[in-house]
């Protein structure tokens, strides 16, 4: 089967602007050589620590961004140029669920309004009634009270937020759906619950999902494969079991273990740890492996040569010179 969704080699550079006599502007590259595809019906995690570049390449498939090297296919179709009338239809089979439940939704538009929204805009819904009646299912499918409709965001929780956003991105039926950290906002006690309505979601209604964190924990049950981001570049990307029971890549050994990053060598390491948290600065980013100051198996090779994302067998592709046969 022909994937819903096809990245090739996606690079996307920002324009940081200076402050200073000239005002010189520089480019900077935030991703580079991103390739992966997801399968209809297929969940892709997309994983790595803040700065790493998940959002960007999620903005970018979506086409909010301009992409500057690569190629974006999606249901078969090159997507990386399209304008105007085309993208926007696009843009309706492609949907987004977002972060912050507090931010993202409207606070001066009624819930059911919020939902309706997208039918509106792109006239999928004949008449008042028919918008009515299908937001009344939608948030009844994400699990909300029946009366939420007639009610604003500030009287929902961060939950159900969060099961609002995801409606309003089901109204549109899309194929695909990008959700970008949808749980890191939530209280640790309702995150499952969402995780687990979103994986429900995905299956009923055969969508491919690329579901972004910065945490393994957070996409273990609801992904099918995993990409690990470092530094604006996928590092390793393998089916789900293989990502947490066979690791490859030093940094997503460290992901999955609880010190920042694995040493045989602690004393030697320690000084060279960029404590979690701490991004790598993408306008500066190390040579070679960019992993490498921060890599306990770093050798001379790593500091000159950037190791290509390479096929380990059975799927599992990973880039580094020295871990794993
Ligand atoms: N609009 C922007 N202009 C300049 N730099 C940006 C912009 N958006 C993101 N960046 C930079 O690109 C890199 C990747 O950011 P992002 O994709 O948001 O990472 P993540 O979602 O993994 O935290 C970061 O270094 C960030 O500072
Ligand atoms: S290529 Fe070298 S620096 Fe990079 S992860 Fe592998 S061992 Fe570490
Ligand atoms: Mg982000």
């Amino acid at each position: 089967m022909s994937p819903t969704l096809s990245v090739r080699d996606l690079a996307v550079d920002y324009e940081l602007s200076r402050a200073g006599l000239f005002r010189r502007r520089r480019m900077v590259t935030a991703v580079s050589g991103v390739s992966f595809d997801i399968a209809p019906g297929e969940t892709l995690g997309l994983v790595g620590e803040s700065g790493s570049g998940k959002t960007t390449v999620g903005r970018a498939i979506l086409r909010r961004i301009p992409t500057s090297a690569g190629q974006i296919r999606f249901e078969g179709q090159d997507i990386t140029d399209l304008a105007g009338e085309p993208l926007r239809r696009l843009r309706a089979q492609m949907q987004i669920v977002l972060q912050d439940p507090y931010t993202s939704l409207n606070p001066r538009m009624k819930v059911g309004d919020i939902v309706a929204e997208p039918l509106v805009v792109h006239g999928l819904a004949p008449s008042r009634e028919a918008a009515r009646e299908a937001v009344a299912a939608l948030l009844a499918r994400v699990g909300m009270p029946a009366d939420a409709a007639g009610r604003y965001p500030h009287s929902f929780s961060g939950g159900q937020r969060q099961r609002i956003g995801i409606a309003r991105a089901l109204a549109m039926k899309p194929s695909l759906i990008v959700a970008d950290e949808p749980v890191s906002a939530l209280d640790v006690s309702v995150r499952a619950q969402v995780v687990n309505l979103m994986q429900d979601l995905q299956r009923d209604l055969g969508l491919s999902l690329l579901f972004i964190a910065h945490d393994l924990a957070v996409v273990r049950h609801i992904s099918h494969r995993v990409a690990i981001m470092y530094a604006g570049r996928i590092v390793e990307l393998a089916p789900r079991d293989a990502i947490y029971d066979r690791p490859i890549h030093p940094y997503t050994q460290a992901l999955l273990s609880a010190v920042p990053v694995p040493s045989p060598t602690v004393q030697r390491s320690r000084r060279r740890i960029v404590h979690p948290g701490e991004s790598v600065d993408i306008a500066n980013p190390p040579s070679g492996c960019r992993f490498h100051p921060r890599c306990p198996l770093a050798t001379e090779r790593c500091r000159d040569d950037a190791p290509p994302l390479a096929d380990r067998g059975a799927g599992h592709f990973a880039a580094c010179w020295n871990s794993g046969a």
